[in-house]
């Protein structure tokens, strides 16, 4: 026999004079590969058409589907319930600015983030259109697709102890996003150059180390490897600065 699943929902819709922040309960059977966004859809379709959360593609891709689900940051669409317990608390992502009931909005913050730390190739070499595109190494390419495999989803700061704190730190997807153009040969930035963006509190010396960030993330990337070396390369920039060298 099927179970009987009791969410509870946080409600809250800013835009309302009316509203309060409340948890609000459902019940709803369980379906065979029943995940959190199929839920989510049949409660608002079948129980409560105001009920506000974010999806687009289904499949771990879009990154707008983050929500905190029994106290861990994650992806609906990406969570079975048969994975969770029949009591599901689900709230919305914090640090983020909520929008409604579920919905945050992410996309400020990335913006706000990747203009901070000019996330974009700089170089001083003229655009050419007519020009064969340039080679690059193969193991330099492997390297920054890792990290470009990022979805923007939001779960790693809202999990992050230092970004619930102190809201303009980077976090550990703005710090990945650096580590990507720190790697790339295209980008004529020097490691001090970084250094005047990252190396500070807001930055990577504002990071505990903790890693719940990597815990969390739904794609995996290897955040803690980029956070350990974005500290080596900053802490030698550092002491270089100090001794002027
Ligand atoms: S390791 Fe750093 S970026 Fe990751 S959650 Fe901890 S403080 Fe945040
Ligand atoms: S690093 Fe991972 S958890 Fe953070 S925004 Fe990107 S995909 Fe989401
Ligand atoms: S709906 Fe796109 S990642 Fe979940």
């Amino acid at each position: 026999m099927s179970r009987l699943l009791k969410f509870n929902i946080f409600r809250y819709n800013p835009e309302d004079e009316q509203s309060t922040p409340h948890m609000q309960e459902f019940v709803l059977e369980e379906t065979d590969a029943m995940t959190l966004f199929i839920a989510l859809n049949r409660i608002r379709e079948e129980q409560d058409p105001s009920l506000q959360f974010d999806f687009c593609c289904r499949a771990g891709i879009c990154g707008s589907c983050g929500m905190v689900i029994n106290g861990r940051p994650g992806l609906a669409c990406h969570t079975k319930t048969k994975d969770l317990p029949g009591e599901i608390t689900l709230l919305p992502l914090p640090v983020f600015k909520l929008v409604g009931d579920l919905s945050v909005d992410t996309g400020t913050w990335f913006r706000e983030m990747y203009t901070k730390t000019e996330s974009w190739i700089h170089t001083n070499k003229v655009f050419d259109p007519t020009a064969l595109e340039e080679r690059m190494d193969n193991k330099d390419a492997v390297a920054i697709y890792e990290l470009e495999r990022c979805v923007e989803c939001g779960c790693c700061i809202s999990a992050c102890g230092t970004a619930r704190l102190r809201e303009d730190f980077m976090g550990a997807a703005a710090l990945n996003r650096v580590a990507r153009f720190l790697i790339d040969p295209r980008d004529q930035r020097t490691e001090r150059d970084y250094y005047e963006i990252i190396g500070n509190d807001m930055g990577i010396f504002g990071c505990m180390g903790l890693l719940a960030c990597e815990d969390v993330c739904p794609k995996h990337l290897p955040l803690q490897n980029q956070l350990g070396f974005l500290r080596r390369k900053m802490g030698i920039t550092s002491l270089k600065r100090i001794f002027k060298k």
